[in-house]
């Protein structure tokens, strides 16, 4: 990979104003500029996405409000005037889909996804949308093949018409049955069915086993792809980020870990990142580090120096990234007091940034 590309750190977004229809046909957007920065140039792509925030536990909640997050018009402003290009939003299309073929998405739902398309468009931010929480898939690979391919099929051609400021993501964290090998195949299979559709959409994959960094030597990227861009998850050390997490068992033994910012904790994360950007170079990929982040219930200072920390390692070393999450028990928003956390916000976008 080339040196510079990867330590390019100017973050430039440019992106052409649209005019938005509510239609729920071929196009949800109706721009009739031919925008001159389509570049479908993965290096550029992950630059476009550069600092993002995940708006989490909304439409990949069984149902959206669930979580108690209902995605709102004025969350995309917020952001976007906080400072981030991009959002990724997670969905769980497997509540809202057939069981049988052909496995037909809910209308409604798809027009909850336009509309959370459009409002990123709308406010300048590039979206990313993905497979999200399909935990039949984890349990029953091979039963849920069809279903999951039927999915990208229906999305990938109801998309295939928006610009490149709109990212599919095949599947978050493949996990359990799921595995590495399997993982391999499966991530083909979904490729080739965008690829019918959507012959040049950035499309990010991910590593298997939760999306962790440890898989990603296990991970095989089509080789024949050019417009991809590779993810992992990133949460270590996960007895600090997870402490008191109520979905993963044995974690209020964590609670009151923290995070000071030694000598060795910094080593530990510099290192693992260091894995990552090697495998990116001799594998000539990007990275787009698509969650990170610590749980509200570790204290407050450490998790604002992990936060810092990891932000600015990823930043080094050109990573694009995506907090994990907007205003749930990540939240760097608080929904309570309608304002940003502001030392989370900042760690994520030092004040004197761009
Ligand atoms: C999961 C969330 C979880 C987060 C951190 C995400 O991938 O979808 O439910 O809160 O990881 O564990």
């Amino acid at each position: 990979m080339c040196a510079i590309r990867v330590f390019h750190l100017i973050f430039i977004l440019v992106l052409s104003s649209t005019v938005t229809t509510t239609c729920a046909g071929k196009k949800i957007t109706d721009s009739d500029n031919e925008d001159p920065v389509e570049n479908p140039d993965p290096f550029e792509q992950n630059k476009r996405i550069g600092r993002g925030i995940n708006l989490g536990n909304a439409l990949e909640a069984p149902k959206e409000g669930d979580w108690g997050v209902v995605l709102r018009q004025e969350y995309f402003k917020l952001i976007k005037d906080a400072g981030f290009q991009s959002v990724r939003i997670p969905i769980r299309w497997s509540n809202h889909a057939q069981v049988d073929s052909p496995y037909i998405i809910s209308p409604t739902f798809f027009n909850r996804v336009d509309w959370a398309i459009i409002q990123a468009r709308n406010n300048g931010l590039a979206a990313i949308i993905n497979i999200h929480h399909y935990e039949e898939i984890m349990e029953h690979p091979s039963v849920h093949k069809k279903r999951y391919l039927g999915l990208w099929h229906q999305i990938a051609n109801r998309y295939k018409d928006e610009p490149l400021d709109l990212f599919f993501e095949i599947l978050n964290e493949p996990n359990n049955q799921l595995t590495p090998a399997l993982w391999n195949e499966y991530l083909v299979e979904g490729l080739q069915v965008i690829r019918e559709s959507n012959t040049q959409r950035t499309v990010i994959i991910g590593t298997a086993n939760w999306g962790g960094l440890g898989s990603l030597t296990e991970l095989q990227v089509p080789v024949d792809d050019p417009y991809l861009i590779v993810t992992f998850h990133y949460y270590n050390p996960f007895q600090f980020t997870h402490q008191g997490a109520e979905w993963v068992s044995g974690s209020e033994a964590w609670l009151g870990t923290t995070w000071t910012g030694t000598t060795s904790q910094k080593q530990a994360v510099v290192n693992d990142l260091n894995l990552a950007f090697s495998w990116a170079s001799q594998n000539d990929r990007p990275l787009f580090m698509g969650e990170f982040g610590a749980y509200s219930k570790a204290a407050m200072d450490s998790r604002v120096r992990w936060t810092e920390f990891v932000r600015s390692e990823a930043d080094k070393r050109g990573f694009s990234w995506a907090y994990w999450e907007f205003c749930s028990g990540f939240g760097a928003y608080d929904l309570n007091q309608n304002n940003w956390r502001t030392e989370l916000l900042q760690a994520l976008i030092p004040p004197e940034s761009p």
